[in-house]
């Protein structure tokens, strides 16, 4: 069987290179309309990138390796001035530069046409490998029968396919560990509300949806017993960043006795940056907090802020689970037995 085909429990596939071009399932018009983006340059790509057709760090990783696919076939003289337009898509996933800057060394070690697309491919192939290994490793620390929360979308969506967080919720609940998904909605974006559900229903995981501000309250009812988020960064010293409104889960888990895992693929860990302190926070526009579907639902002349991640303090996570193994109690130490130094 094809090992990048899709699965029971796993149909979903968001980044498909076809040969010629960069085919996008557009995250923005989920779940009332499945449409794509095709990217044909190096620039549309790193727009798709920049404008959420493509979202989820290990997805705008492998986009914008395919980007330089593009860019390369494009003209080879301006790869630099491409991939630094990649590079300046987004800034907090670390997974964009890990994959840019793989293949800037496959180009230093002058790959033709193939390889590049060789490499791409493989970054893409590799995800998917290590989201199904996270997804065993992060199910064995689940008791059976119990039920999770998780925020934003970590899914297929949000990577090569069958997700990090999502993909421990898929494998937790084949092997009925996992009774009871609960799914933040994940405001302002509504990653949780529109992708998630859409997400887990498509693949026929029932999955409750929940306001952002319910979490703490269904803590307390006793129905959570972990909660499950993916990571845009890890630092050195194991925090994380990750979609906003992540602290604020920790900080309500701890309280509440319910355990906090990160799953996330070792592309997202970034050992050069020491702490959490040193992750670069996208602000994205007001406008996201301004209105819902379409209408504006402030009144003109309000301001706001938006940032779009937040960091969770490492002494909050209970377990971070990677393809390379899992680190409990993650610290500076911890990350480096695992990861080494930088
Ligand atoms: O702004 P987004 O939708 O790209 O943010 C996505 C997240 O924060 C995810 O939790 C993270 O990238 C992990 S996806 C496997």
């Amino acid at each position: 069987m094809n090992p990048s085909a899709p699965r029971s429990h796993d149909t979903i596939r968001a980044v498909l290179w076809q040969g010629d071009h960069l085919h996008l399932l557009d995250q923005r018009l989920l779940p009332r309309e499945e449409a794509y983006v095709d990217c044909r340059t190096s620039d549309e790509v790193a727009q798709a990138i920049r404008d959420l057709v493509v979202r989820g760090a290990p997805a705008i990783g492998i986009a914008a390796a395919w980007g330089v696919v593009l860019a390369a076939r494009q003209d080879r003289g301006g790869l630099d001035a491409a991939l630094a337009r990649l590079r300046a898509a987004r800034p907090t996933a670390v997974n964009l530069m890990w994959a840019l800057d793989r293949m800037q060394r496959a180009i230093a070690r002058d790959a033709g046409a193939d390889a590049l697309a060789g490499e791409a491919q493989a970054i893409q192939d590799e995800d998917l490998a290590a989201n199904r290994r996270m997804g065993e490793l992060g199910a064995s620390l689940i008791a059976p029968g119990s039920g999770v929360l998780t925020h934003c979308n970590t899914g297929s969506l949000a990577t090569a396919g069958y997700g990090t967080a999502l993909g421990v919720i898929r494998a937790g609940v084949s092997a009925e560990r996992i009774g009871q998904v609960f799914a933040g909605e994940t405001r302002p974006w509504l990653q949780g509300a529109r992708l998630t559900v859409w997400e887990l229903l498509r693949d026929a995981i029932p999955a409750t949806l929940v306001a952002d501000s319910a979490a703490a309250h269904l803590m307390s009812t006793g129905q959570v017993q972990w909660v499950v988020v993916g990571a845009d960064r890890i630092a050195a010293n194991g925090d994380t960043a990750n979609k906003i409104g992540t602290y604020q889960l920790a900080i309500a888990a701890r309280h509440h006795g319910v355990k906090f895992m990160v799953v996330a693929p070792s592309s997202t860990v970034d050992m050069a940056t020491a702490s959490g302190d040193d992750i670069e926070i996208e602000l994205r526009s007001p406008d996201e907090l301004f209105g819902y579907a379409g209408q504006r639902t402030v009144v003109e002349g309000a301001r706001a802020w938006n940032p779009v991640f937040d960091v969770t303090p490492a002494a909050l996570i209970d377990a971070i689970v990677t393809e390379r193994g899992v680190v409990e109690h993650p610290d500076a130490a911890r990350m480096a037995a695992v990861f080494g130094a930088a």
